[in-house]
C-alpha cells in the first residue's frame, strides 16, 4: 500500500486498533480518533510497542462537527476507516435512541465533515446482521438486506442504506460495507486484544476469562438447535485476517460506488466445538452448563466469502487454533485487559 493517511474512527477499539496496527506496518500514517467510551488509551502505547509508531490520537466524538472538521483541517486526511459506534446487542434494545444517535447520526455527521473536506472515501464497519433473521445460509452480498430483529442491527442496514444513497448522489464517493462475521484473537504479541468492559457479552471473551478464573463457568445458550451438536454454529474469523480485509478494501476503492464484501471464513463452528478447540490448543479447562436460549440466536450462519477473494484477493487464513492460541496469549498476560 502507498503511503498515504488515513483516519480511523473508534481505532482505540478491539477491531480497530488491531487494524490501526497493520495499516501502520503497510506505511500508513495513521489518525485514531475514538471518544474512549468503550476502550482505553493505554491501547496507543501498545500499538506504538507494537510497531514503534505511535498513531496520532484526537481524544474526540464523531458526533461533534466542530472537533471533525479542526481535525480535516489539521491533517492531510486520504481515507477513513469508520468502526466507531456502540455494538452491544442487548443493550441496543434497551437505549434504542443512544444506538440510532451514535451509529446513524454520528456516520451522518461524519459523511457531512468528510465531504466538506472533499474526502470521499470511505469503509464501513458493518455486519452480518444486516442479513436478518429469514435469510439462508451461506450468506451472500447478492441477497437483500433482512429483517433485523434489534436496534443495534438496524442501525447497521440504516447507515448501509444511507452510504448508498449518498454514493449515488454523488460519483466521487467510494465506499466499502464491510460485513464481519464473527472477529475473535488478537494480535499475536499479546499486546492488544479484545477487552470488553464489565460481563461480556460475546462468546470468545466469555470463555477466556472463564479460563483466566475472571468467571466462574461458561453458560451455553441452547443445545437443542437443529445443528450436528445442538449447539449455534458461527462464521469465526481471526481480527488479524480482519483487519487485513479493511486494507484490502481500501487498496481497491478507486472506482467510486458502494461495494459489499462479506468477511468471514466461509465455515460455521459451533459453541461446543469452540469451547473444545480452547481446551486442546490452551490445555486450560473450560468449566460450562447449558442454559436455555438466548432470544435473538440463530441456529447457524456462516459467509460466502468468494467475493472478496476474487475482488480483493482477499481470504481468512489464520487457523481456528490460531484463534484460540492468540486470545489466550493477549488473555493470560493481561487477566484485567488495559487496566493491569
Ligand atoms: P469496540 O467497541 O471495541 O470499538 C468501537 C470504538 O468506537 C470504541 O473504542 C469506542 O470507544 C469508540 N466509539 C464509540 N462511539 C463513538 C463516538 N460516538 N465517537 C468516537 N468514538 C466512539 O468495537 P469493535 O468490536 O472494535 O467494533 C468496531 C465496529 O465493528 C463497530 O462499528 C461494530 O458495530 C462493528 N462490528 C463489530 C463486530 C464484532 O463482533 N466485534 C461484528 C460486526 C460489526
Ligand atoms: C456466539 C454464539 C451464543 C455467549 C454478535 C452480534 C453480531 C456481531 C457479532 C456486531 C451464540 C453463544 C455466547 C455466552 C453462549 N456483532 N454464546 N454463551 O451472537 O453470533 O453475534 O456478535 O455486529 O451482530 O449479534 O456472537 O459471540 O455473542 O455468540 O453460548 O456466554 O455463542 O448463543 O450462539 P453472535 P456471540
Amino acid at each position: 500500500m502507498s503511503k498515504n493517511t488515513v483516519l480511523i474512527t473508534g481505532g482505540a477499539g478491539y477491531i480497530g486498533s488491531h487494524t490501526a496496527v497493520q495499516l501502520i506496518t503497510q506505511g500508513s500514517k495513521v489518525i485514531v480518533l475514538d471518544n474512549l467510551c468503550n476502550s482505553n488509551a493505554e491501547v496507543l502505547n501498545r500499538i506504538h510497542s507494537i510497531t514503534g509508531i505511535r498513531p496520532e490520537f484526537v481524544k474526540g466524538d464523531i458526533l461533534d462537527r466542530g472537533c471533525l472538521d479542526k481535525m480535516f483541517a489539521k491533517y492531510s486526511i486520504d481515507s477513513v476507516i469508520h468502526f466507531a459506534g456502540l455494538k452491544a446487542v442487548g443493550e441496543s434494545t434497551q437505549i434504542p435512541l443512544a444506538y440510532y444517535q451514535n451509529n446513524v447520526t454520528g456516520t451522518l455527521v461524519l459523511c457531512e465533515a468528510m465531504a466538506a473536506a472533499g474526502v470521499k472515501t470511505l469503509v464501513f464497519s458493518s455486519s452480518a446482521t444486516v442479513y436478518g433473521e429469514d435469510a439462508p445460509v451461506p450468506y451472500i452480498e447478492t441477497m437483500p438486506r433482512g429483517k433485523t430483529s434489534n436496534p443495534y442491527g438496524t442501525s447497521k442496514a440504516m447507515v448501509e442504506q444511507l452510504l448508498t444513497d449518498l454514493c449515488k448522489s454523488d460519483p466521487e464517493w467510494s465506499v466499502a460495507l464491510l460485513r464481519y462475521f464473527n472477529p475473535i484473537g488478537a494480535h499475536p504479541s499479546g499486546l492488544i486484544g479484545e477487552d470488553p468492559k464489565g460481563i461480556p457479552n460475546n462468546l470468545m471473551p466469555f470463555i477466556s476469562q472463564v479460563a483466566v478464573g475472571k468467571r466462574k463457568e461458561l453458560s451455553i445458550f441452547g443445545n437443542d438447535y437443529p445443528t450436528d451438536d445442538g449447539t449455534c454454529e458461527r462464521d469465526y474469523l481471526h481480527v488479524m485476517d480482519l483487519a487485513d480485509g479493511h486494507l484490502a478494501a481500501l487498496g481497491c476503492l478507486s472506482d467510486g460506488g458502494v461495494h459489499i464484501y462479506n468477511l468471514g471464513t466461509g465455515s460455521g463452528t459451533s459453541v461446543l466445538e469452540m469451547v473444545n478447540s480452547f481446551q486442546d490448543v490452551t490445555g486450560v479447562e473450560v468449566p460450562y452448563s447449558f442454559a436455555p436460549r438466548r432470544e435473538g440466536d440463530l441456529p447457524a450462519f456462516w459467509a460466502d466469502a468468494s467475493k472478496a477473494e476474487k475482488e480483493l484477493g482477499w481470504k481468512a487464513s489464520r487457523t481456528l487454533d490460531e484463534m484460540m492460541a492468540d486470545t489466550w496469549n493477549w488473555q493470560s498476560k493481561n487477566p484485567n485487559g488495559y487496566d493491569d
